[in-house]
């Protein structure tokens, strides 16, 4: 099961939904999240966007069951994103929040001028949490990002501050990569945190398909 705190997604969900809805084409007919997870962005663009049929994929089966049940205007998938399910050319726009995929299936998948959308993490994300665990934590480094076929059109900074509990931040530690380098100890020390602040810092890319 992921772990989904709405104080700490809240935002970035909105940011998300602001830009996509600045930058979609008025015709636009199919979105598609990969790497959905439990569909809590996918979810709320369904909802923002009425005439867009939103399409979300995962490889987790746990993950779409529990995104189905929520989220019934989302068609959703069992699938990996090394084979995307889709046509060519079928799909306006894929949102990619810390999902794989590889850049040939975006470059088929995406219509003209269409859209990839992805999430990634800047330099300050989650500073507090890695400070838990590493002696001397190391800033994320930024990694331009270059998709075939594609041409980055705005990239945008998120960052705000999460104030969580003590069994929300261990819960978040077990969704990061370092998790296994945490002791038992630096876990329980957060469970018993009243209030744990940690930064998150996000970078949010547009790209948009070539005409060729
Ligand atoms: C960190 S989670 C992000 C979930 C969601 N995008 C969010 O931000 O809430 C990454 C997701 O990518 C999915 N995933 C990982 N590899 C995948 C693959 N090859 N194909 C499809 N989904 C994949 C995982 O199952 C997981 O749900």
């Amino acid at each position: 099961m992921f772990y989904q705190c709405p104080l700490c997604h809240q935002p970035l969900q909105a940011a998300l939904l602001q830009h996509i809805h600045r930058v979609l084409a008025p015709q636009a007919q199919a979105l598609l999240d990969i790497g959905c997870g439990e569909g809590y962005y996918t979810g709320a663009l369904a909802e923002a966007l009425p005439a867009v049929q939103m399409f979300g994929l995962d490889i987790s089966k746990a993950a779409i069951q529990r995104a189905a049940k929520r989220y019934t205007a989302v068609e959703l998938c069992v699938a990996s994103s090394r084979r995307l399910p889709f046509g060519d050319v079928t799909l306006d726009g894929i949102l990619k929040i810390y999902a794989p995929c590889d850049g040939e299936e975006l470059a088929r998948t995406v219509k003209p001028q269409g859209l990839v959308i992805t999430v990634s993490p800047g330099p300050r994300h989650l500073y507090q949490l890695k400070a838990q665990v590493y002696d001397a934590v190391m800033l994320h480094p930024i990694k331009a990002e270059v998709l075939p076929g594609f041409t980055l059109q705005a990239e945008h900074t998120l960052a705000y501050e999460m104030s969580l509990g003590g069994d929300e931040a261990a819960a978040l530690l077990q969704m990061t990569p370092f998790a296994w380098r945490a002791s038992q100890a630096v876990k329980q020390q957060l469970l018993d945190t009243e209030r744990f602040a940690c930064e998150t810092d996000f970078i949010i890319r547009f790209h948009q398909r070539d005409v060729e």
